[in-house]
């Protein structure tokens, strides 16, 4: 699917580059002449801003490093010193803090618009997966980055995370000696985690590399789920994608400057800004708000190792999902009680959420039963059984025809709103 390769090197340096390493050539048909649906939303932009976010993450990490100290005695006032009297280490900082929840605000978009779309379908299975491999990854880099300003909610997030490996029989106790490298979390669990908080990224830069090369072999999925057959249904990437991604990025860091400038620690713990004790237990220990569905489904099941297959399995069961989703049709548009469904199931993620900052008592354990059902439900029943009886609407016969139908309606819009205000 990648473009046809119609790179033409203009300079003689480029001729002889061209003829050893044809790297201009792979650029040119990869992000030039690569034909892109010409109907795509700009729910497809996520998958450009995500890429420029983990760029933010690598630069602004890489220099945090150079300021920061790997020591429980030293870290949390490195921090603290970044912050106060490295020139611009604030920004540094609160970029790479408010970057974090930034990456992940926009893997959730860019994953429920995989989810809406379908685009998870056959042949889009392996692209998938790297996609789910990139997020365990993405889910692990974050954890262990937050433990590193060695505040009080760093420390027993760690502690209880790290924790959960006991359950595990045999091997449990050995892989949390393991995680913390002794018998308790201190220095040396400080040492590895950031080790491996620097080394992560660079991997995730890997599967990203897949993950798009794998895009580029099927080409990208779109909004009404059927296949480009003639050129009439694609447009050349550049320019055309390549400014709405520009604009997608651009209004998204426009977002994200406002957590900068104007609310750094809105998503962050005010129980971080305390040195981390392991005498003092915080009353309420909870993780960053973009584990809080998973952490209410490990809460929600009474027996520790069940709460952890289930709080796993919940990220797992993605993995399936190409399969577990029967129906040939794969846009929601065409679908409509799986519209309704996959609405409900965004529903069901936000109460989780909700309910994993809530202590695990009382109502909000009932809850989380209830929504960890609905969770499970939406993927190993509600999807299986969806695409073996429901009626879905009539497809158009190419994007093209998709892009005209809407232009038919857009033109009837508008005419119908000359025509109202030339009668009043
Ligand atoms: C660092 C994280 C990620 C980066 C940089 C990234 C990058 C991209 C890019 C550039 C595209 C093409 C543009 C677009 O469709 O938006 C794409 C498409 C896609 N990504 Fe990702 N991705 C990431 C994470 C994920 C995750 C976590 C998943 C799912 C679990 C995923 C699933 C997909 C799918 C299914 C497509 C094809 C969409 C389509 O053509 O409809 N990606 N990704």
């Amino acid at each position: 699917m990648s473009g046809p390769s119609t790179y033409q090197p203009q300079s003689p340096l480029m001729k002889w580059l061209e003829q050893r390493l044809p790297i201009a050539g792979l650029v040119h048909s990869s992000f030039i002449a690569y034909p892109t649906p010409r109907n795509l939303n700009y729910w497809w932009t996520f998958g450009a801003i995500l890429s420029m976010m983990l760029a933010v993450q690598i630069v602004t990490g890489l220099v945090l490093a150079m300021h920061y100290t790997p020591h429980v005695d030293l870290a949390f006032d490195s921090v603290e010193r970044i912050v106060r009297d490295v020139n611009y280490g604030w920004l540094l900082r609160n970029m790479h803090a408010a970057g974090a929840s930034m990456f992940f605000i926009a893997v959730y978009v860019h994953m429920l618009r995989g989810l809406y779309y379908g685009s998870y379908k056959a042949p889009r299975e392996v692209l998938w997966i790297l996609g789910v491999i990139i997020y365990l990854l993405m889910m692990a880099t974050g954890f262990m980055g937050y433990v590193l300003p060695w505040g009080q909610m760093s420390f027993w997030g760690a502690t209880v995370i790290t924790n959960l490996f006991s359950a595990f029989p045999v091997v449990g106790d050995s892989i949390v000696t393991l995680l913390w490298g002794g018998y308790s979390v201190g220095n040396p669990t400080l040492n590895r985690f950031f080790s491996l908080h620097y080394l992560l990224p660079f991997v995730i830069a890997g599967v990203v590399v897949l993950h798009v090369w794998a895009l580029h072999v099927t080409g990208q999925n779109n909004p009404a789920g059927v296949e480009p057959k003639t050129e009439k249904d694609t447009v050349p990437f550049t320019p055309y994608a390549t400014l709405k991604d520009v604009f997608g990025m651009s209004c998204f860091l426009v977002f994200y400057s406002w957590f900068i400038f104007y609310m750094p620690n809105y998503l962050g713990d005010a129980e971080n800004y305390v040195p981390a004790n392991p005498g003092v237990t915080p009353p309420h220990i909870v993780p960053e708000w973009y584990y809080l569905p998973f952490y209410a489904i490990l809460r929600s099941i009474p027996n520790k190792l069940m709460g952890v297959i289930a709080m796993f399995g919940a990220i797992i069961v993605l993995l399936f999902l190409p399969w577990l989703d029967s129906c040939k049709v794969r846009s929601s548009r065409y679908r409509p009680m799986a519209k309704r469904f996959f609405w409900a199931f965004v529903v069901t993620c936000l109460v989780l959420g909700w309910l994993g900052s809530k202590p695990a008592e009382g109502i909000y354990t009932t809850l989380g039963q209830v929504f960890t059902f609905f969770y499970f439900a939406y993927f190993l029943i509600v999807l299986p059984v969806l695409g073996r009886m429901e009626k879905t609407l009539p497809l158009p016969n190419s994007i093209a025809e998709d892009v005209l139908n809407k232009g038919k309606v857009a033109k009837a819009v508008a005419g119908l709103v000359a025509v109202l205000f030339a009668g009043g």
